[in-house]
C-alpha cells in the first residue's frame, strides 16, 4: 500500500516545474510527496511550498523545502494533497487527519489540485468514510442540531461523534477548533450537503471538497490512471 502511495506521489511531482509555487498536503500520501520533493530540490529544483498543516511544515523542513505563506504569495501553481474517497465527479471527503480547513484553503487558492492516492479511494459514491466536519466547540449542541437538520434535508442520516485523539483526549485542530465526524453511509447529492453544512453557524468547514480536485492519480496493482475532472457545461 505504502509503494502505491509512493507511485502515484512520483507521478505528481512529473507535473512540477522550476519555479512553481506549490500546496503542501497532509496525511500518508502526501508525506511521499513531500518526501520527493525534497530530493529534487536537493538536486536543484526551485520551488516554494505552502504546507496545510503543522505536521507538513515539519515533514517539508526536514526534507529542505522551502516554505511560504499565502500572505507573501498571491496562488499556488498547483496543490498535491491526498483524499480519504475521491468520486467519479472528483468529488472530495477529506479530513480523516483533520487538516481539512488549511487544505481546504490551499486548494482553493491553487490553479490546480492533484489528489494523490492508492485506488482503494475510489468509490462509486461518497459516504461510506466517516465525513469530518469542523466545528467551534462553543455551542455545540446547537451546532450538532443544526448539523442534524441540514443532513436530513439533504436525505442522509447517521451517527456523529466529536473525533478523539489517541490519548482519549479531544481531537484539536491547527486551527484550535473540534471534529465532528458523521457516518453517513451514502451520499446522495454532495454538493447540496456542502452548500448546506457552510450555511451553519458553527461550522468552521467541512470534509466535501466540491469541484476543487483537477485531476486524481490513483495508484493500483495494474499501475497508475490518472483521472481528469470533466469541466462544468460553458465553462
Ligand atoms: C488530512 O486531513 C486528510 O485530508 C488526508 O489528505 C487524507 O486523510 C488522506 O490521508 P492518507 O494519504 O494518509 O490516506
Amino acid at each position: 500500500m505504502d509503494q502505491l502511495k509512493r507511485q502515484a506521489a512520483a507521478r505528481a511531482l512529473e507535473e512540477v516545474r522550476d519555479g512553481m509555487q506549490l500546496g503542501l498536503g497532509t496525511g500518508s500520501t502526501a508525506k511521499h510527496f513531500v518526501e520527493l520533493l525534497g530530493e529534487r530540490v536537493a538536486a536543484g529544483l526551485k520551488v516554494i511550498g505552502v504546507p496545510t498543516s503543522e505536521a507538513t511544515r515539519a515533514d517539508a523542513e526536514r526534507c529542505g523545502v522551502p516554505l511560504t505563506t499565502l500572505d507573501e504569495i498571491d496562488h499556488l501553481d498547483i496543490t498535491v494533497d491526498g483524499a480519504d474517497e475521491i468520486d467519479p465527479a472528483l468529488n472530495l471527503i477529506k479530513g480523516g487527519g483533520g487538516a481539512l480547513l488549511r487544505e481546504k484553503i490551499v486548494a482553493a487558492a491553487s490553479d490546480r489540485m492533484i489528489v494523490i492516492a492508492d485506488d482503494g479511494k475510489w468509490v462509486p459514491t461518497l459516504g461510506k468514510f466517516p465525513l469530518p466536519v469542523e466545528v467551534i466547540p462553543f455551542g455545540l449542541g446547537a451546532t450538532r442540531r443544526a448539523i442534524e437538520k441540514a443532513f436530513a434535508e439533504c436525505g442522509v442520516s447517521g451517527q456523529m461523534a466529536v473525533r478523539k485523539a489517541k490519548d482519549g483526549h479531544v481531537f484539536v485542530t491547527d486551527g484550535g477548533h473540534w471534529i465532528v465526524d458523521a457516518q453517513l453511509g451514502r451520499i446522495v447529492d454532495p454538493p447540496g450537503l456542502a452548500k448546506a453544512l457552510s450555511a451553519i453557524p458553527g461550522v468552521v468547514e467541512h470534509g466535501l471538497f466540491i469541484g476543487l480536485a483537477s485531476s486524481a492519480v490513483l495508484a493500483g496493482g495494474e499501475g497508475i490512471r490518472v483521472i481528469e475532472r470533466r469541466k462544468p457545461e460553458g465553462d
